[in-house]
């Protein structure tokens, strides 16, 4: 451990460490739990970013810009958002180069127990969806550009007609914006509306710069405030019992608003308070409408709701085992893992209810370095996996590999 230690040090782990920290302690450790049809991370997302560091990642990877810098950034790439069995995909398709990578600089490819790589998902899940640090600079000129200066002071500069926002400087977290801005928003547009300004919108990373900004204007100590994890199970019954699911649907359940399920939303939580302000308006008018009253939500509520959302999303409904029996057949590895024992490779029928994305990607990081020798052997490349067809492969593993032609097992 001490050259993984050393390396760390030099790599700013302080800075590092810190900054995750803040994130990861804060409202995104997924919870555990049954349902969605998906599946779950059952992980630590502190305890994953230990092993981001333990197992040597941090050498070639970055998050957020902080880390090695040979590979990918892996809390940024790519934009969209990525599955946890996508994910695994990913690993699975780079896989090879890393590995080479890793023989010329001597470094040993680690080996992994499954409740490591599920605290290591739950680590670059939470990276991911936390986004880049903003940019202060930019938000600062934003509050000016979108026109809050006007009735909002920050450290005492600025409008009057509502609470000062350096009082904000405490919020870590874009989970408490969504929900001050939401609970105040029909306050805001009103008096909005009687002074003639347009409601203004965000874009992109707009709503982080101006956290970003805000979290520089603190005086004295900071009050840190940290929130309870979130529980997506709690968020699922806060969908229904605030209203949220008399309107939108999530993955094609009819709706009269958006789908907010799997690909509507954008990759990270501040991205998602734009979102939610943008529409709040148009929100608001058909809940008045359809005379349903605009709830109002607790931190901890709404960072239930955002962690059951967002989970939904992550957890791709299950695969297609018929599809994935083609994508085993397809991709060769039916030609090691015969399920009569005799490939070069053991059946994987053992794996029958077992495989979760973090089995799949423990196997692959254990048993890959072989299964490529065994390829280049046999002169056969190295499967590469297109978007989808990991969760098809996982389902028809799941359901006893081979096995299930000659028993038609499980329904
Ligand atoms: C010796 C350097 C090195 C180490 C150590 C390393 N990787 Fe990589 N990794 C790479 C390189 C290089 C790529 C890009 C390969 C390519 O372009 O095909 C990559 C790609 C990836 C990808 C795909 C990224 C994407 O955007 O598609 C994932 C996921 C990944 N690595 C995870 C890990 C994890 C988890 C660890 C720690 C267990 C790790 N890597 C350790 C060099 C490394
Ligand atoms: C037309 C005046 C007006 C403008 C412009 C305005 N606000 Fe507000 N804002 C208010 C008022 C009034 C409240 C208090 C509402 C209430 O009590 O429900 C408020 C409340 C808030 C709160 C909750 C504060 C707290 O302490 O609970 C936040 C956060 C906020 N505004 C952010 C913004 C941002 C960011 C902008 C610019 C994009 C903005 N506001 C633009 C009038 C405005
Ligand atoms: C009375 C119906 C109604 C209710 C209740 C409602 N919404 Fe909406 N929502 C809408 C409509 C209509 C839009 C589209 C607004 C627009 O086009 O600007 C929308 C848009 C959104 C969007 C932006 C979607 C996108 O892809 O652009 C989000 C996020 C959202 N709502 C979240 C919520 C949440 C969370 C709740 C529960 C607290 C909720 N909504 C309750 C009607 C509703
Ligand atoms: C060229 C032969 C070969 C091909 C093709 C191959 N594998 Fe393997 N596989 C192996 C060998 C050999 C092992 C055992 C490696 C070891 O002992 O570390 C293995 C191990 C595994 C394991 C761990 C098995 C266990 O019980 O621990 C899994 C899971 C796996 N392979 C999945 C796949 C998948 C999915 C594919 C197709 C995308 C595939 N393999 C293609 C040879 C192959």
């Amino acid at each position: 451990m001490t050259a993984t230690a050393a390396t760390a040090r030099s790599l700013r782990t302080a800075g590092l460490l810190g900054l995750l920290l803040a994130f990861v302690a804060g409202p995104w450790l997924l919870a555990q739990g049954p349902g969605g049809g998906g599946y779950f991370i059952p992980g630590d997302a502190k305890a994953g970013m230990k092993t981001f560091f333990d197992k040597g990642c941090v050498r070639c990877h970055a998050v957020l810009g902080e880390g090695g810098k040979r590979a990918p950034d892996l809390a940024r790439a790519p934009s969209g958002h990525l599955s946890a069995a996508d994910l695994v995909g990913a690993m699975w398709n780079h896989a090879p180069q890393m590995w080479e990578k890793m023989r010329q600089e001597k470094v040993p490819s680690p080996a992994f127990t499954e409740s490591e790589m599920s605290n290591l998902f739950a680590f670059l899940y939470s990276v991911r969806s936390m986004g880049e640090p903003g940019d202060a600079e930019r938000g600062r000129q934003l509050l000016f550009e979108k026109r809050c200066l006007e009735c909002h002071a920050v450290a005492g500069q600025g409008g009057r007609a509502g609470p000062d926002l350096r009082d904000w400087a405490s919020f870590r977290n874009p989970v408490s914006w969504i929900q001050a801005m939401w609970n105040h928003a029909p306050a805001m547009q009103a008096l909005m509306r009687e002074r003639g300004l347009p409601w203004p919108e965000f874009q992109g990373n707009e709503v982080a710069d101006l956290i970003a900004y805000i979290r520089t204007q603190t005086t004295g100590t900071r009050r840190h405030v940290y929130l309870q994890p979130a529980s997506p199970e709690a968020g699922r019954v806060l969908f229904r019992r605030k209203g949220c699911a008399a309107c939108h649907g999530l993955r094609g359940t009819t709706g009269r608003a958006p789908d907010l399920g799997t690909r509507a939303l954008p990759r990270t939580v501040s991205q998602f308070a734009g979102l939610m302000w943008n529409h709040s308006p148009a929100m608001w008018a058909s809940m008045q409408a359809a005379n349903v009253p605009r709830p109002q939500f607790s931190n901890k509520e709404m960072a239930d709701l955002i962690a059951y959302l967002f989970a939904e999303r992550y957890f791709e409904a299950s695969g297609h085992p018929q599809r994935g029996a083609r994508v085993f057949e397809v991709k060769g590895c039916g030609s090691c893992h015969a399920p009569d024992g005799r490939g070069a490779g053991p059946p994987l029928a053992s794996w029958q209810g077992r495989i979760t994305p973090m089995a799949l990607a423990t196997a692959l990081w254990n048993h890959g370095p072989v299964m490529l020798e065994q390829m280049r052997e046999q002169e056969m490349p190295w499967p590469l996996f297109q978007p989808g067809e990991m969760v098809d492969l996982m389902e028809f593993l799941n359901r006893g590999a081979g096995a299930t032609r000659a028993q038609g097992k499980r329904p």
